[in-house]
């Protein structure tokens, strides 16, 4: 999630707006930039790498002193961590400048326009696209006042997906221009002085009061003129006030208290990121990302999907999913041991290797090992240009942004997502056994993001039981099928979280030996399949009646309408009826609450907990 920041006002602009990205860090990021226009003329400066890059740059080559500019903080998406992929982006004039948050879906269609026109691109990014359209669309546009606006209107009806854009110019010296369409943008006001952020950690050691902006919105603040908001059509529109009550620090959280708590609201969002641009009109899928080509998948006959820790648990789920699609054997693998077990590979062999961070040791070591074999080697994973994902043959990056807390929740989610998007995308490829299969599948993923919502909106219980299983010392999670790698991923939730011994198994394993933990008051967790797979659910149902027979506390995660299991559940948490193999992005939610809830009840630190690094650099 890439940070934004614009300034108009009496202060020097550079200082306000590199404060402002210092505000926003937290956000993650692999590069900067800044705009500014003074004297009528329009100056910028970007750099890879942290904000102490772009400080030196600028203390090497300071910008001229002005009172507009922009900032920008950038979480590469396409195109990687570079100083040419950097924002902002000018048009070719050197007149506009313009920085992005989002994915503009539409990209390579328009690039090609502006190409044919005569335009030059500098870098690989989308964003590049709207500074060379918007310059266009202002030279197009009625000369005199909010001429930087209307151009701005005709480009945001031209473009599709999530984007806030910002954008300042040298015609229009005394003015910012913003676009906001599902990716977030807040209007700062001051006295004599506008903000523009991407949150109000942007702004909020210079003012409390903010203007709200809305979907398909564009606002022009300008300094003389103040602020003006209408909608992409020109309609006015009156933006919300209202007055920030948090401090710096809640702002970087959202107003969370843990950043996991904002993670994992995020969820829904991150999972339509990862989707954008991806599933085609007619239920193809689009992965052009993944460079490689159709024989080498047509050619592949075994596949390993190998990870560490949540992301390994997303293999395990990815199995079912893929082998029933493709029918091609799957292997999951724990990173740390697979090299160290001769695993056999070869050139028909695909390594399909996750990792949120791009950066665990053990699975780039696990990478190597596959390279070595001459297997070929698809990442999935949340950060661009990191080096797992450049070690590879391919890469299917899922678009969760940036991931604080050390317990991985929305990167669960979404690899889940990716990886079905490779299995899809195999099955396509190399042909099915039911034509419509992928079709149906795809109407299925683009329901995901809703039923996660749905979700979140029903965890005041799941929170409530949490607190009150505060001083659990144990906790068992059971389940079958796609399931079983839930229940694994709800006990390391509550380990890594909350420090309490859990362990999870398959539901059928109780009878050979884990039910001999199962006591008066042991809290079990059992994920129960969809009532659709009934011989599945049925089993289950038993198996909570067993551990229930002997005393347990039986917590059960069923879909809505599953009333079989009420008899034997002392809390059901319900989620959505979902597709048997899509259920996991659903079910595991419950669990993160109540895993973060216990661990908050406990006085933990639940964003970095002991003992624990977001990213495993070390073997
Ligand atoms: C997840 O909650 C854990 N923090 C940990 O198991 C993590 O999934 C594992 O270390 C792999 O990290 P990666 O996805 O960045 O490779």
């Amino acid at each position: 999630m890439c940070g934004i920041v614009g300034y108009v006002g009496p202060k020097d602009a550079r200082d306000v707006v590199l404060e402002g990205l210092r505000r926003l860090e937290y956000r993650g990021y692999d590069s900067a930039g800044i705009a500014v226009v003074a004297d009528g003329q329009l100056s910028s400066a970007k750099k890879a790498g942290k904000l102490a890059n772009l400080e030196k740059l600028l203390a090497d080559q300071p910008l001229p002193a002005a009172t507009v500019g922009i900032g920008h903080t950038r979480w590469a998406t396409h195109g990687g961590p570079t100083d040419r992929n950097a924002h902002p982006h000018l048009s070719a004039d050197g007149t506009v400048a313009v920085i992005h948050n989002g994915i503009i879906e539409n990209f390579a269609a328009l690039r090609a326009e502006c190409e044919s026109a005569g335009v030059e691109f500098t870098s690989e990014t989308d964003t590049e696209v709207a500074a060379h359209l918007l310059a266009a669309a202002y030279a197009a546009a009625p000369e005199g006042q909010g001429r930087l606006a209307e151009a701005m209107r005709v480009i945001c009806r031209r473009l599709e997906g999530a984007f806030t854009l910002v954008a300042t110019s040298a015609h229009e010296p005394d003015t910012l221009v913003a676009a906001r369409r599902s990716s977030p943008l807040v209007v700062g006001v001051g006295d004599g002085e506008y903000f523009l952020g991407s949150d109000v950690a942007a702004f909020i050691s210079h003012t409390r009061e903010a203007r709200e902006l809305g979907q398909d919105e564009v606002v022009e603040i300008d300094r003389h003129r103040g602020l003006s908001v209408t909608d992409f059509a020109g309609n006015p529109v009156e933006p919300k006030s209202y007055t920030v009550d948090w401090d710096a620090e809640a702002a970087e959280k959202g107003g969370y208290d843990w950043f996991m708590l904002k993670e994992i609201a995020e969820q829904p969002k991150a999972i339509a990121d990862t989707l954008l641009g991806r599933l085609g009109a007619n239920g193809e899928l689009v992965l052009d990302e993944v460079r490689l080509s159709d024989q080498d998948l047509r050619d592949i006959d075994k596949i390993f999907v190998v990870a560490c820790g949540t992301a390994y648990h997303a293999g395990l789920i990815a199995k079912y999913a893929i082998e029933h699609w493709t029918r091609i054997p799957v292997e999951v693998e724990v990173a740390s041991e697979f090299r160290y077990r001769d695993p056999v590979l070869d050139r028909s062999t695909l390594v399909v290797v996750v990792s949120q961070s791009g950066e665990t040791m053990d699975t780039l070591m696990a990478l190597r090992h596959a390279k070595d074999q001459k297997a070929r080697v698809l990442a999935i994973c949340n950060a661009n240009g990191s080096t797992i994902p450049r070690e590879s043959d391919a890469v299917l990056y899922t678009h969760a942004g940036p991931e604080i807390a050390v317990a991985s929740t929305k990167g669960f989610l979404t690899q889940l997502v990716a990886c079905y998007l490779v299995g899809l995308f195999l099955a396509q490829v190399r042909g099915i056994k039911y034509e419509d299969e992928v079709a149906t599948v795809v109407a299925e993923l683009r329901e995901l993001p809703a039923a996660v919502a749905k979700v979140l909106e029903q965890m005041e219980p799941v929170r409530e039981l949490g607190r009150s299983m505060a001083d659990a010392d144990r906790m068992l999670f059971l389940g079958r099928h796609v399931s079983f790698p839930v229940a694994l991923e709800g006990a390391l939730k509550l380990k890594e979280l909350a420090y309490i011994h859990a362990e999870g198994f398959a539901a059928g394993e109780l009878k050979h030996g884990p039910i001999a933990v199962v006591d008066e008051g042991t809290p079990v967790v059992i994920v129960v399949p969809p009532r659709a797979r009934d011989l599945l659910h049925a089993k289950v149902v038993s198996n909570i009646q067993e551990v229930r027979a002997r005393g347990a506390r039986t917590i059960v995660i069923a879909e809505e309408g599953d009333e079989d299991v009420v008899p034997y559940a002392d809390h059901v948490i319900r989620v959505p009826r979902t597709p048997t193999l899509l259920a996991p992005v659903v079910t595991t939610v419950p669990l993160q609450v109540l895993a973060c809830e216990i661990a908050d009840s406990r006085g933990l630190d639940v964003d970095q907990p002991r003992n624990l690094a977001k990213s495993v650099t070390v073997e």
